[in-house]
């Protein structure tokens, strides 16, 4: 595996790479079950491999968030290597961004619902660093994980607009054996909050289990119940909406397009999970 630094570095040698398919990876390391799992189906789907380490401070609409952002680097080479990685991206913040670099593109309602509305500027700031690392790389694949949902509608706009023809995939939620979604987040939880954290997904589990039976909106009270049976959450949002265009839906549909997504808040940790509801 290569290390490269540097922007000029990683386009001359992708170049030398001639007509070989590229899959990549970006992430912002602390890598886990879930990185991996990304990994490793670009693995088998590409001739090249290419995954980036880089903490992108213009997403984080929290400055105390980006400062305890874990960053073991030398652990997450070794992941990387050990997933036969051809090259790994590890730029620091000035060669990614030289000067004051200006960005804004329309992202319409993706920006102004749940994560959008929750996290001002900080779609811009993902939209802006996938770009820059699309052109640097220029992928035939690149991975996102369902567990951002949001994100995934967000790049393939940015795929869209830019008509960039990335075939964007995107993969499944890894999970702990207890349920909750893996996180780099997830360090971050005292004790007696990693034990409550999987009513997160106890919560959207029962909207699932109850879509068959109950209103939406009784799914909805029913779940949010689930994660107040616990003081230590607090709720930003817990909504099921049409997994295409993530407007609101207030009754069920029936149809293969419902995704309820939930934010919560566990102490100083905020939390953000997910599920389609599979209509059989
Ligand atoms: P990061 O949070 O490091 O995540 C990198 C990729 O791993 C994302 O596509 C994310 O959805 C995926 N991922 C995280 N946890 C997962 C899990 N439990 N199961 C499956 N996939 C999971 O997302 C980012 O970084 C950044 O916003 C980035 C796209 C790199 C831009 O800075």
């Amino acid at each position: 595996m290569k290390i490269v630094k540097k922007k000029k570095e990683l386009s001359e040698l992708l170049l030398l790479e001639g007509s070989k398919t590229k899959g990549f990876v970006p992430t912002m390391g602390a890598l886990h079950s879930g990185h991996v799992s990304l990994l490793d189906l670009a693995r088998k789907e590409n001739d090249i491999l290419i995954s980036s380490l880089f903490v992108n401070p213009t997403q984080f609409n929290n400055p105390r968030d980006l400062e305890i952002y874990p960053r073991p680097l030398e652990k997450d080479l070794e992941i990387l290597e050990s997933h036969s990685v051809d090259f790994a991206f590890v730029p620091d913040v000035p060669e990614i961004y030289e000067h004051a670099e200006p960005w804004h593109m329309d992202l319409g309602n993706l920006e102004k619902v749940l994560e959008g509305e929750k996290r001002p500027g900080h779609f811009q700031g993902v939209s802006q660093i996938v770009k820059i690392l699309f052109d640097l790389v220029k992928p035939n694949r690149a991975y996102f994980g369902q567990k951002d949902y949001q994100q995934y509608l967000v790049i393939q706009k940015l795929n869209e607009v830019f008509n960039l023809n990335i075939e964007i995939i995107a993969c499944p939620i890894i999970r702990e054996p207890d349920g909750l979604a893996m996180s780099s987040r997830n360090l971050h939880l005292s004790h007696e909050e990693r034990s409550i954290a999987p009513l997160i997904y106890k919560a959207l589990n029962s909207i699932q289990l109850n879509s068959e039976t109950m209103a939406l909106k009784e799914c909805l009270i029913k779940a949010r119940s689930i994660l107040e049976s616990s003081p230590l959450f607090i709720v930003e949002y817990l909504e099921i909406v049409d997994k295409n265009d993530l407007n609101t839906l207030i009754q069920w549909t029936g149809s293969n397009n419902e995704i309820a997504l939930v934010a919560v808040r566990l102490g100083e940790t905020r939390l953000i999970d997910n599920l389609i509801i599979n209509r059989k």
